[in-house]
């Protein structure tokens, strides 16, 4: 599975860091980072989707 993030449309809700903090972290505006480099390791694929699924701006987006 891979995991894309739209920095352009990330408002900072942050439900993505709550949601799946092992693969978001915020940074000093209080937008989120990706930690990870696309791939979704093995284990963390339904927290990918949740994060997708909640964000509400739609920045995140998860294929495979
Ligand atoms: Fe940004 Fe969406 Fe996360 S707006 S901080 S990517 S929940």
């Amino acid at each position: 599975m891979r995991i894309d993030f739209d920095r352009s449309a990330c408002q900072g809700h942050n439900r993505c860091y709550l949601l799946a903090p092992e693969l978001f972290d915020v940074d000093d505006e209080g937008y989120a980072v990706l930690r990870i480099d696309g791939e979704v390791p093995e284990g963390l694929e339904r927290k990918a989707q949740l994060a997708a699924d909640n964000c509400p701006e739609y920045a995140i987006s998860v294929e495979g």
